[in-house]
């Protein structure tokens, strides 16, 4: 039996963070032998809130960039640009006309984000998890790595290819595959260095609130000084008053490659004078080298377009066969 298929997407909306690579990257890395995986830069997603037409070329590149800097081998994985791919759009349109709007209107994060958006809530917003499902479907991806965030756009995945086949397929064929998702056991979310009760995002008008991939050692360095903490003795996982202890201890032990209980043990007695710096120098030894193979990738622009050249050419043989599949159970002519 061949290996099974993971598919998984980040959004070229700027510079990654440490909860982009602890939460999802470095997992995908780990992984990655053991699996068949398209890792593809969702530029398409990148425009269904306003976006900045100056720099999203140059954002996709640096995510895709980032993604070998972070350790993506390219033995076990094909690495593309969705936008590079017109069959993601074209499923998405005919998975559209059979998805219930309901279905679309009851998504948390469409609720969040029409919020945020206030008077301007693009079509593409409301629309966003039929094209990710679309991504996941056009690749029969058997799995997906998911936060917690994501699940519920899975859930909505698997609920559309399950009404696609059962409206289309011959007597119970999978033409889509359901896939299902990836859940790491050690789960790693990480919070904001502002307020430990918020996830670390790319949204939040604070740079102070995250450390990106790409910082300097002086960022990281004031970033973490600055960091939110509290004003009790000894530092623990336990005590739920204390989000951002708990918050600051998991995100070193991510960072050192230590376990919960050795990072309890090591830190027991520290004051914050004493763990940040620490901290700090932690987060900056451990980017390190993914800076300067992200600096040696980008200095080879040319090798860096094979990759997405290579990358599509794979990718799109597969997405292609998917679409023709779909367009036949729909009952499309062939093209001329
Ligand atoms: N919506 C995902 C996120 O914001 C990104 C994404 C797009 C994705 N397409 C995907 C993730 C397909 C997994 C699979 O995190």
């Amino acid at each position: 039996m061949g290996k099974q298929r993971v598919l998984s997407g980040v959004q070229p909306t700027g510079n990654l963070h440490l909860g982009n690579y602890l939460g999802a990257i470095r997992n995908w890395v780990e992984g990655q032998s053991q699996y068949d995986n398209f890792f593809c830069v969702v530029d398409l997603h990148a425009i269904t809130v306003p976006h900045n037409r100056a720099t999203l070329a140059a954002d996709t590149y640096t995510v895709a960039a980032l993604y070998l800097a972070c350790g993506i081998d390219l033995d076990h994985s094909t690495i593309f640009v969705q936008s590079h791919i017109p069959a993601h759009s074209e499923l998405t349109w005919l998975l559209n006309c059979l998805t219930p709007i309901n279905w679309l209107e009851d998504m948390i994060q469409f609720k969040e984000k029409a919020v945020k958006q206030g008077e301007n809530v693009s079509t593409g917003l409301l629309d966003y998890p039929v094209l990710m499902a679309a991504d996941i479907l056009l690749y029969d991806a058997d799995r997906v790595p998911v936060g917690e965030d994501q699940k519920q756009h899975l859930e909505l995945t698997r609920d559309i290819a399950a009404r696609f086949n059962h409206l289309f397929g011959q007597k119970d064929e999978e033409i889509l595959k359901i896939p299902e998702p990836l859940i790491r056991t050690e789960g790693a979310r990480i919070m904001s260095l502002t307020d430990g009760t918020r996830k670390m995002s790319k949204s939040d008008p604070s740079e102070l609130s995250r450390i990106n991939l790409l910082d300097s050692p002086d960022a990281i360095a004031k970033k973490v000084k600055r960091c939110k903490t509290d004003s009790v003795r000894g530092l623990s996982f336990d005590d739920p008053d204390r989000p951002e202890c708990h918050n600051l201890l998991g995100l070193y032990a991510l960072l050192a490659g230590k376990t919960k209980a050795e990072v309890a043990a090591e830190c027991a007695d520290m004051g914050w004078g004493q763990f940040k710096p620490l901290l700090a120098e932690t987060a900056i030894e451990r980017l390190k080298p993914i800076q300067e193979r992200y600096k040696a990738v980008m200095d080879d622009r040319g090798y860096l377009e094979s990759v997405l050249r290579s990358g599509r050419e794979k990718a799109e043989a597969v997405a292609n066969r998917t679409l023709s599949r779909v367009k036949d159970a729909l009952g499309y002519s062939k093209p001329l």
